[in-house]
């Protein structure tokens, strides 16, 4: 294990122990024994060379893909597929991609309401919590905008709310700022981390740019599917 404990609340939020993964019977081999604990509230850089496996392991700690062998624990519960794992997945992790993945013809209000319904949160509630992550990324008045005519900042400080509805302990994040200009890359981030560390999320980012991650608490380097070294 090349971890160290880094944040100020010491628990372990996530644990992957000895994490493989691949595809076609094996042929293709994509993570090899990968070893991670992250801590409540701080905020990791996840890096290496295009191939490596960081989406990969992103997904597979988002309960989006099931490893070849390993255990991923979230919050203590370890992964594995029943319809509880979903609902608990719902609550516990967000998702931000580099391409937003939001309903173009929904308004960002509909877009960021239907996790939050999904998770049987009452409308009210959804709505208040909406506005509270509206504002704080400067939104407020977008609301009723559909995704199309959005900004591409816009749509990524969207993708950001529809991540925070559900008050996670976990946002993942792949590449979240790649499709913009540099810019408004910086400007989204700091708001990501912001968010992050106001909230106590804890932050697992894929990124290839340096700068960002060097502004994390920690950056993991992951290279062949193993993570090499971390500060
Ligand atoms: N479903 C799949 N079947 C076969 N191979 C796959 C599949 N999904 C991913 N791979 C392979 O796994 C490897 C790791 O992919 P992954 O997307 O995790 O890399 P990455 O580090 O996120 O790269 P990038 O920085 O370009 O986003 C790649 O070689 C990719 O082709
Ligand atoms: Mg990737």
């Amino acid at each position: 294990m090349t971890v160290e404990s880094k944040a100020s609340d010491s628990s372990v939020v996530i644990r992957a122990s000895q994490v493989w993964k691949s595809y076609d019977e094996g042929t293709i081999s994509v993570l090899n024994g990968v070893d991670l604990e992250a801590y409540k509230g701080e905020a990791i850089a996840l890096c290496g060379p295009s191939g490596c496996g960081k989406s990969t392991l992103l997904h597979l700690i988002g309960g989006l893909d099931e490893p070849t062998r390993g255990t991923i624990t979230v919050n203590g519960k370890t992964l594995g597929r029943n319809r509880d794992m979903v609902q608990f997945m719902r609550h516990e992790v967000g998702f931000v991609f580099q391409l937003h993945n939001l309903v173009p013809d929904l308004t960002m209000e509909e877009n960021c309401l239907l996790p939050a319904v999904a998770a049987g949160t009452p409308r009210g509630a959804a709505l208040d919590r909406l506005k509270e992550l509206a504002v704080r990324t400067g939104l407020g008045h977008r609301l009723k905008h559909r995704i199309q005519k959005l900004s591409g900042g816009e749509r990524q400080r969207t993708a950001i709310c529809r991540a925070l509805m559900n008050r996670p302990g976990i946002l993942l994040a792949d590449e979240p700022t790649g499709s913009l200009d540099e810019k408004t890359s910086g400007a989204v981030f700091d708001l990501l981390l912001d968010l992050a560390h106001t909230e106590h999320v804890t932050l697992l980012m894929a990124t290839h740019d340096r700068a960002l991650a060097a502004a994390c608490d920690r950056v993991l380097e992951m290279h062949d599917g193993r993570i090499r070294t971390d500060r």
